[in-house]
């Protein structure tokens, strides 16, 4: 056995197998730009002297018990692992997982364990899923990915390369203990944000951003930066909150927005498309518009803090509690040349 290499030590453990799999995959092309920060980028993201909690979330991690070998199951709205397990084992499962707690993408499950998340983010791919050009052989981006689970998705969609880019390193340690059970060389998620990539990629086929614009303090920022990570003839996925309304119908919440912080633009579906050609795309479609429903969104026992139903006014559900349109998300896709 070789002894790791001072970089491989100076990594966050989580993240040694993530660097060397993309350091032997972007050493050609616009990725090895990236590839030079990826270091740096994984020890700020997931840095003890930030993150107060990490030390618990490495110690579930840690504590995930072996599960018999079995079919993974990427295809299926409950993403994981089929089989069963002896009841220790599965104690043992339950117990490490919620050493992760709070679980809000989902649903996944292990050998029976379903992991009911707060949300029902399989409803989100189900809604898109045909819309979208199929993921077969592309290389995709999920930029603001949660916990991964949209990942998934893409990868059992045949994506040949899936990476995810999240700034929470909760989400980042629940990836990696689906992955510690599902061992996919071809799907990563990546401790950052999307400002934080290098700004002029132009390789991945697809890009998602979904529930991420409305956090933006400047949407065309945003738009421009998924856009220049788009290879030529390549698709976003854009979904965000939105608010019914004319073409220029615009919310800006100035405070809270269904007890979310840092909401700062909500268009109508009609000016979320006009600023996607604003920035550059071409092909815009609005592929579905609904309100969110308190069955998409909810407390569980895996996410046991307040969800939609407390954030939504209990004499009218139609408003938030701060007497805002209550959520109502779009999905768009468009292309660029
Ligand atoms: C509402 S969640 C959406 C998760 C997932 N994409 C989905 O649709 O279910 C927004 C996510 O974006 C992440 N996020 C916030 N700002 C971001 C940024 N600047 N770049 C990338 N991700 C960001 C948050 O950490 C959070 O996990």
């Amino acid at each position: 056995m070789t002894s790791p290499s001072p970089l491989e030590h100076a990594l966050p453990p989580e993240l040694v197998s993530d660097w060397e799999a993309l350091n032997s995959r972007w050493q050609e092309g616009p990725l090895r730009e990236w590839l030079e920060a990826l270091p740096d980028q994984f020890s700020t993201g997931l840095s003890p002297a930030r993150y107060g909690d990490l030390s618990r979330w490495r110690e579930a991690l840690a504590a995930l018990p072996p599960l018999p070998t079995a079919a993974i199951r990427l295809n299926t709205s409950r993403v994981g692992l089929s089989g069963t397990a002896p009841d220790e084992t599965m104690d043992a499962l339950h117990s490490a997982l919620m050493g992760l707690h709070p679980w809000r993408k989902g649903p996944f499950e292990l050998c029976g364990l379903h992991l009911d998340t707060e949300w029902r983010s399989d409803w989100k791919w189900d809604r898109l899923a045909d819309a979208i050009a199929p993921l077969t052989g592309r290389r995709v981006l999920d930029v603001g990915c949660g916990n991964g689970y949209h990942c998934w998705r893409m990868l059992g969609a045949g994506a040949t390369e899936v990476i995810g880019v999240d700034p929470t390193p909760l989400f980042i340690l629940q990836f990696k203990a689906v992955q510690h059970y599902l061992q996919q060389p071809a799907i990563h998620v990546l401790p950052m944000t999307l400002e934080a990539m290098p700004e002029h990629l132009h390789v991945f086929d697809t890009v998602f951003s979904m529930g991420v614009l409305y956090h933006r303090r400047d949407p065309m920022a945003h738009l421009a930066s998924l856009k220049h990570k788009l290879a030529p003839g390549g698709q976003l996925v854009l979904e965000t909150l939105v608010i019914e309304g004319d073409d220029d119908a615009l919310l800006e919440p100035n405070g809270r927005y269904a007890r979310m912080g840092n909401v700062w633009q909500l268009p109508s579906p009609g000016l979320a498309s006009s600023w996607l050609k604003l920035a550059g795309f071409n092909e815009v479609e609005i592929v579905d518009v609904g309100v969110t429903s308190v069955e998409e969104q909810r407390r569980t026992p895996w996410m046991t803090f307040h969800s939609l139903e407390e954030f939504l006014d209990p004499e009218d559900p139609t408003l938030t509690i701060e007497g805002f349109p209550a959520p109502r998300r779009a999905i768009l896709t468009a292309n660029v040349i």
